[in-house]
């Protein structure tokens, strides 16, 4: 199989980090560039987050800085799941790498435009960076195989109780780019929230070598560390869908996104509307998990050789 090229917006994050990891040491996947985006942390520490990744992992992926800001809304960070510096737990050695002087927006299009294959692209943080890219260069719209999205969910939220986080924290750029007409997995809490890693489980990914004691480390700051209840590593979800599809069912539905009033973030499934032949599919969500295959997979990820 030849590996799929994928540019990742992320805002890491400690799940973006597991994410990006399992991704970038899969053969299957070629990473072209990690553009970073405020969210988890402010972007200066989310784009030093993805240097120190790459230099860990001793892979030449580029890093490019993008949006600190979402569009309309404030950010609404939340340093109290992943640590003040966004990736607690871990003590990386100092970054000498640098980011692309471009930034993320440039930096993508340009990776998009000069590449020969379509790209897909990954969003595990807001999805501010891809709005801009594509009203600013929308001819990069036809040069994209997918989006696939770590964001929103069927029902329920975890910043709110309608919205998830990424969205939650700029649904005006999801809007734009749930309506770009693009093709766009949605992959959301539904399905996330039932991807738990227990102790066991992660003590597994511990003993796997250096890498896995990296996230390892990692995941014992995260949420601060509730692994008796469960992780959800959401973000490694969007990378299991990529590389595993059979662990997975989709359904179209028309999906319409909340901007503004209590419930903005919120993303409306609309199915019984799509019934009554009101309204049109246009977003592929993805409807459930197997979670026990989910677990397996993720714990031989860690396995391949440091
Ligand atoms: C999403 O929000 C962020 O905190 C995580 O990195 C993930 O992308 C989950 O709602
Ligand atoms: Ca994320």
């Amino acid at each position: 199989m030849k590996p799929r090229p994928i540019i990742f917006d992320t805002d890491p994050g400690i799940d973006d980090a597991t994410a990006i990891t399992i991704a970038v040491r899969n053969p299957n996947l070629d990473v072209r560039l990690l553009s970073t985006v405020g969210a988890n942390v402010e972007v200066e520490k989310t784009t030093l987050n993805a240097l120190k990744l790459t230099e860990f992992l001793g892979v030449e992926i580029p890093v490019a800085k993008g949006c600190g800001e979402p569009l309309m809304r404030k950010l609404r960070p939340c340093p109290e799941i992943h640590g003040i510096t966004g990736m607690d737990g871990y003590d990386f050695p100092p970054v000498k790498r640098k980011p692309l002087e471009k930034h993320a927006v440039e930096a993508m299009r340009n990776m998009i435009m000069e590449s020969e294959e379509k790209i897909t692209l990954v969003v595990i943080g807001t999805h501010t960076n891809i709005a801009i890219l594509f009203k600013m260069y929308p001819e990069v719209k036809e040069r994209i195989e997918e989006i696939v999205t770590m964001g929103g969910g069927l029902a329920g939220g975890n910043t709110n109780s309608s919205a998830e986080f990424n969205i939650y924290n700029d649904p005006h750029a999801a809007a734009i780019v749930f309506n770009s007409g693009v093709p766009v997995t949605m992959l959301g809490l539904n399905v996330t929230n039932e991807a738990r890693l227990y102790r066991d489980d992660a003590e597994a990914i511990d003993a796997s070598g250096r890498v896995g004691h990296m996230i390892y480390s990692l995941l014992n700051h995260y949420r601060d560390a509730f692994m008796d209840g469960g992780l959800r590593i959401h973000d490694s979800v969007a990378v299991a869908y990529l590389l595993r599809p059979d662990m997975f069912k989709t359904q179209m539905l028309p999906v319409e996104i909340a901007t503004e009033g209590p419930a903005a973030g919120t993303t409306v499934c609309d199915f019984r509307a799509m019934q009554r032949g009101e309204k049109e599919a246009n977003i592929k969500v993805v409807t459930e998990i197997d979670s026990a295959a989910y677990v397996q997979w993720i714990i031989e990820e860690f396995r391949r050789e440091d």
